[in-house]
């Protein structure tokens, strides 16, 4: 059998007739930018996230950035950022001439760890970059009683985790802003770039607006240097036919994440992942821990035509590009293990059961011979 990371076509084929039509709807009338199809989605998505607004923008990158920049973070600043996440929340900080400070994480949910959290703020920090990673709702409540506490400002990074939910309430809406990626792969994607941000903020919402825009108030007026990040108009319109099965494809994503769990459960040498009580995985991917040899088996799986990735295998501190920062190996003792010991297998709503049973059971030989 020959397994994809991640097959699209399965999607198209059911979503062919009505991609088609809107392809169709939007190139008729000419709005490419800022057109019908983005106001609605914008409202469709805020809606779902049980927020108030919503702003399309060109990535989850820039839903990040110029999310720092509308609670004005800049030059001099410090924004603490979890030191296991895709580098692009780290990016985000350093487009504003903040300081991305990396913290720790928790090993079960491998989410920001709290009590480091506390350990890195100083007088110079004014946010806090919470991600969801792999699907996980980070546990809100105690990043929002810190930051009260020290007086900061929070950002979720929302890329990885559409639909999550903490006790029935969506991610996205718990602080100030709320980022999401459309990146074709995730929970929700589009075909190409895109991104989003949410706030319940009617001041926050007025500034992103424009800083999605070139700082453009009317339509020959600039009052701030914004920049040239919309959603297109065409990207939305598929995005809108894709969040009607946002929840069925979550649904379908849990179910085929349990099935891994139920085949893999029982082997020492795998730690599967944790869901926490109230708090809804939506696994954007399935993330397992392999305490030994992981690089071994995922070659051995690779022969076998079963694609494994690794999110990540490099901590942001010891990223070249954050040499400056002046971070050594052994500063963050559960990121590090982390980096060495994860492998994402294929998930996505398409993949086939009888494709997960072939993937664990691959998994279970290598394993237990
Ligand atoms: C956790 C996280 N943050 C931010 C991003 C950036 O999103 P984009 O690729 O849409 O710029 C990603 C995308 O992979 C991500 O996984």
């Amino acid at each position: 059998m020959k397994i994809k990371s991640i097959d699209f076509s399965r999607e198209y084929d059911l979503l062919k007739n009505k991609l088609d039509k809107k392809f169709s709807t939007v190139s008729s009338s000419g709005g490419f930018i800022l057109g019908k199809e983005l106001i609605e989605f914008e409202k469709e998505f805020a809606a779902y996230c049980g927020v108030k607004f919503a702003v399309g923008v060109n990535s989850g990158t820039d839903a990040l950035y110029i999310s720092l920049l509308s609670l004005g973070i800049g030059q001099g600043d410090e924004v603490i950022v979890p030191d296991f996440t895709y580098i692009a929340t780290a990016m985000a900080v350093s487009y504003t001439a903040a300081v991305p400070v990396f913290c720790d994480i928790k090993e079960d949910t491998f989410e920001i760890d709290p009590k480091d959290l506390e350990r890195k703020i100083t007088s110079r920090t004014k946010a806090i970059i919470p991600v969801h990673l792999y699907g996980h709702p980070v546990e809100m409540r105690s990043i929002l009683k810190i930051a009260k506490k020290h007086n900061l400002k929070v950002v979720e990074d929302c890329a990885q985790a559409h639909g999550a939910k903490i006790k029935g309430k969506k991610v996205g809406g718990f602080a100030d802003c709320g980022c999401f990626s459309f990146y074709p792969t995730k929970n929700l994607g589009c075909y190409g770039d895109g991104g989003i941000i949410v706030t319940n903020s009617d001041r926050l919402y007025k500034k992103i607006l424009k800083l999605r825009d070139y700082g453009r108030e009317s339509k020959y007026r600039h009052v701030l240097i914004g920049y040239n990040s919309r959603l297109d108009t065409l990207q939305a319109g598929i995005l809108r036919i894709k969040l009607e099965y946002l929840d069925v494809w979550n649904n379908k994503r849990k179910e085929l994440a349990y099935y891994y769990n139920e085949y893999l459960k029982g082997i020492d040498e795998i730690i599967l992942p944790n869901e926490k009580e109230m708090h809804e995985h939506v696994y954007h991917v399935y993330v397992a821990r392999i305490k030994k040899n992981r690089d071994v088996l995922i070659k051995q799986l690779f022969d076998l035509n079963i694609p494994v990735l690794i999110h990540y295998p490099i901590p942001c501190h010891l990223q070249p590009v954050y040499k400056n920062l002046g971070y050594k190996k052994g500063d963050f003792p559960v990121s590090e293990m982390c980096a060495k010991e994860v492998m994402s297998l294929p998930l996505y709503p398409f993949l086939k059961k009888e494709e997960v049973r072939f993937i664990a059971s691959s998994i279970k030989k290598l394993l237990l011979r």
